[in-house]
């Protein structure tokens, strides 16, 4: 079952609301929320209260990718904000598995986000413990950067090793994902697909989340 997730990142910061409500009403299944410190990458985005103030106007799950420092501290206010799934960066969490820990034990999905420089074998432990991967297919940062090639290859390998180990991971895609490209991911195997600019750069944003369903829908039938 292929999923959809809208991201924040490349909507109207003014019309947030607006913006959510025209993925769900066009087909989404979550929506990426990019949270940024400052510190773990340059940018600062969204924080807890942006979060709680989606949750009041969005049924759609919020899928939480927090790109900071110490996502320890920052879990629990997550959590508290709302945050449906929420994602560590391995590179970030010295304490993953407490950290993992942590946010299933306030009843949330936990994911486990790789930079694309950062080895598959840094799953190996924690796989039977996440909910998800992530797996970055640009660096963290920012929005509307290339897919890095690479990140296929990744994709296979990951969805193998889920396989191999019986496990029920998920694998979400995370940057420069777009129509030309989206088909093939599904074939790599991805199952949480994230956008922004191919959704919130797009005259038509509905119309591609459509789209990206329609292409979904064919994979799956197969
Ligand atoms: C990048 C963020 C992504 C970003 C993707 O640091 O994690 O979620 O919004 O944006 P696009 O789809 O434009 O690459
Ligand atoms: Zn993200």
């Amino acid at each position: 079952m292929i999923q959809i997730a809208p991201s924040l990142l490349s909507a109207d910061f003014s019309r947030l609301a607006d913006a959510a409500h025209m993925v769900e009403k066009a087909g989404a299944d979550l929506i990426h929320v990019d949270v940024m410190d400052g510190h773990f990458v340059p940018m600062l985005t969204f924080g807890p209260a942006h979060v709680a103030a989606l949750k009041k106007v969005t049924a759609l799950p919020l899928d939480v990718h927090l790109m900071v420092d110490n996502p320890s501290a920052m879990i629990p206010l997550f959590a508290e904000a709302g945050a449906d799934w929420i994602s560590i960066h391995v590179e970030a969490a010295p304490h993953l598995h407490r950290d993992v820990s942590a946010i299933r034990r306030a009843g949330r999905k936990a994911g486990v986000v790789l930079n694309p420089a950062t080895p598959l074998t840094a799953l190996e432990a924690i796989l039977p413990d996440a909910d998800f991967v992530l797996l970055m297919s640009v660096n963290p940062g920012r929005g509307s950067q290339p897919f890095i090639e690479a990140s296929h290859e990744r994709i296979r390998l990951l969805r193998r090793r889920i396989e191999e180990r019986g496990l029920r991971t998920l694998v979400e895609i995370d940057g420069g994902v777009n129509l030309k490209n989206f088909e093939r991911l599904c074939e790599d195997g991805a199952q949480v697909f994230v956008a922004g600019n191919a959704v919130f750069g797009s005259p038509d944003p509905a119309g591609v989340i459509r789209t990206m369903r329609d292409i979904a829908a064919r994979k799956e039938r197969r």
